[in-house]
């Protein structure tokens, strides 16, 4: 099936019927990604809610804010459904900590992809591994970098269809539906957060300022993405950790 074939069969479908053809089309192989932000929340929902079995996982980085864990718990204590948790490697965030600190990401643009790619990026790429399709929160609302995020997308370093099933909702849509269904969310968005990522580097938007305005905020002029949702190259970066002698002496 090409990337055609399968906007034709998912047109017209509301997202719940549109999430059941998907079970149907790649039972086993599908994966929805959460970070527990309005958006994924509301997917969380439509899967748990109407059973629809499709692997609900998350990525840990290490460094989310406690009200995330708390959605996180929230969400579980409500579905009481499985979420499944990735960590990144012990042994790189070892080096990256005992090498830069804990901190090195406001050091420079370099040192902030390089902590992304070790704490998302590369959980990501295990998650996706072996897989043919990947749920995601992504609207085309959040604007900069997501301003045309389509229905289906082809991911081709992953090899994997990539759904935004909220593609083109509004942030009003999106807040109307988690009132409605009584729906478990982060409360950093009632703190002026529209978009959560790691604590160090998230902060609140002022009124008027773009929803992302608040991830990275201190980078100017750089793609405010962390890599999970790149396809271009100028934000893989090559892992350049030195090596760390583990002699004892
Ligand atoms: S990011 O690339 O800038 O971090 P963003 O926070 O906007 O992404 O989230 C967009 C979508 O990426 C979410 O809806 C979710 O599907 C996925 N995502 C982001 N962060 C994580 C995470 N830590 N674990 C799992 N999925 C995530
Ligand atoms: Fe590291 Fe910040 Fe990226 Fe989180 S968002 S992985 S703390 S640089």
């Amino acid at each position: 099936m090409d990337i055609r074939e399968l906007e034709q069969v998912l047109t017209g479908l509301d997202e719940v019927e549109l999430l059941k053809k998907l079970v149907g089309l790649f039972k086993g192989q599908i994966v929805f990604s959460t970070s527990f932000q309005y958006e994924d929340q509301v997917i969380l929902d439509m899967i748990f809610s109407n059973d629809i079995d499709i692997e609900v996982f998350t990525i840990d980085t290490g460094r989310l804010f406690p009200e995330t864990y708390k959605a996180w718990d929230k969400s579980l204590e409500k579905y009481k459904k499985p979420i499944k948790a990735f960590f990144p490697d012990t042994q790189l965030v070892e080096k990256l900590l005992s090498e830069k600190g804990p901190l090195s990401f406001y050091q420079s643009v370099e040192n902030r992809k390089e902590c992304c790619h070790i704490r998302k990026v590369l959980p990501l790429e295990r998650v996706l591994k072996g897989k043919k399709c990947w749920i995601t929160g992504l609207r085309s609302g959040q604007g900069d970098t997501r301003q045309s995020v389509p229905l289906v997308d082809w991911d081709p370093k992953h090899e994997v269809f990539k759904i935004n099933p909220l593609h083109d909702w509004t942030l009003e849509q999106v807040k109307d539906y988690i009132n409605e269904h009584l729906v478990p969310y982060n409360e950093l968005h009632d703190q002026g957060y529209p978009s959560i990522g790691c604590q160090p580097c998230t902060r609140p938007v002022k009124p008027g300022e773009p929803l992302r305005a608040g991830r990275w905020w201190w980078e100017q002029n750089t793609k405010k993405e962390c890599g999970l949702h790149v396809k271009d190259e100028d934000v893989e970066i090559k892992l350049n950790i030195k090596s760390i002698s583990t002699d004892k002496k």
